[in-house]
Formats: structure tokens, C-alpha cells, sequence
């Protein structure tokens, strides 16, 4: 998003960032977008920063407002939120453009990992993409296909774990100890 949301401010575009997570450890990027936003919110699951919610919560807002009506939305992050901002945006006729992020394997075409539905025709996300007309994709499918392989990876987080999670949680103590 960052990339796309700056080329976008120095076209000219006058941009309302809404950025989200979890928590407040997962928003990245706040100030960076907010050096070319005209208004930057930012929403977490736990209240910790910003609005309480999704950025679903305020894009209702926004499209709500006659004078703030957006000429275009981007959205880019997890799946569920891309499709609910594309069933939000929807009913307002308000273009929609998404990063799909599916399974990918060879990133060539070859494959057909990536495969999607876009207005009933099959496109390759890594060759076609990754940007689609939100209101056109399958999600359906898209998140199915997505949860091809859950079970195996559940079992797999089961048996095998990152060092890297290791080492951060030792940062993090050591960090929090630092701290006191
Ligand atoms: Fe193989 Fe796109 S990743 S076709």
C-alpha cells in the first residue's frame, strides 16, 4: 500500500489512510503514510491505538459523508477485510481495487496456484495482479482455494517451530528488563 498510496498523493490525489491490526504492535507504516495523507486513522481490534473496530468503521463513515464522498477505495491486507470493504463500497458505487494475495508457487503463470475468479473469467494473480476491481472477484473461491492446505499447516505449526519467534520473545524480555 505504501508505494501505491505515495504515487497516488504526488499524482496530486488527496488520500484518507485507514490503517489497521490487531493491536497496536501490528499498525506499520502510521507516520509514513500520514507525511502525504490528508487524514490518517488508524483502527485496532483491542482499542490499544486509534478507533476501536476495523477500518471497515470508519470507511462507513467517509462513505456516509456527502462531502467526503472517495473517488476511489484501495484496500490491501487480509482477505476478509478485502471483501468486506468491497461489499462496503458496493451499494455507494464507489471503485474498489483490491491486492489479491493468494497461494503462489512459481510466480510465472505456470502454475495455476494462483488461480482466481474476476467477473467470471480465471485470471493468475501473479501475472494478471494483483490488483483487481474488488467488486468483481470471487472471494468465495478465492478463500477456499486459501484453505487448501490449513489442516496440513495447522498440523505442521503443531511439530515445528521458528527460531525467529524465539529470539523475538527473548528480545522482548530482555527489552521489557531493559525498561525497568
Ligand atoms: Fe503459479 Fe501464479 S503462482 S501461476
Amino acid at each position: 500500500l505504501f508505494p501505491l498510496a505515495k504515487a497516488l498523493a504526488q499524482a496530486g490525489n488527496e488520500l484518507t489512510t485507514i490503517i489497521g491490526g490487531r493491536s497496536e504492535k501490528y499498525v506499520i507504516l502510521f507516520d509514513e503514510l500520514a507525511a502525504f495523507s490528508k487524514e490518517t486513522i488508524a483502527t485496532t481490534e483491542d482499542g490499544s491505538m486509534g478507533e476501536k473496530g476495523f477500518v471497515t468503521g470508519p470507511l462507513k463513515r467517509i462513505l456516509d459523508d456527502p462531502a467526503a464522498k472517495p473517488q476511489a477505495v484501495y484496500a490491501v491486507g487480509p482477505v476478509p477485510m478485502m471483501r468486506a470493504v468491497s461489499d462496503m463500497t458496493r451499494p455507494y458505487g464507489v471503485k474498489t481495487i483490491v491486492s489479491l494475495n493468494p497461494i503462489m508457487i512459481d510466480g510465472t503463470g505456470m502454475c495455476g496456484g494462483c488461480r482466481v475468479t474476476v467477473g467470471g473469467e480465471t485470471k493468475f494473480v501473479c501475472v494478471d495482479g494483483p490488483e483487481f476491481d474488488g467488486h468483481l472477484v470471487d472471494f468465495d473461491n478465492m478463500m477456499k482455494r486459501l484453505r487448501a492446505y490449513k489442516p496440513r499447516e495447522d498440523a505442521d505449526h503443531e511439530k515445528y517451530h521458528c527460531r525467529l519467534e524465539a529470539a523475538a520473545a527473548r528480545l522482548e524480555a530482555a527489552a521489557a528488563t531493559h525498561a525497568k
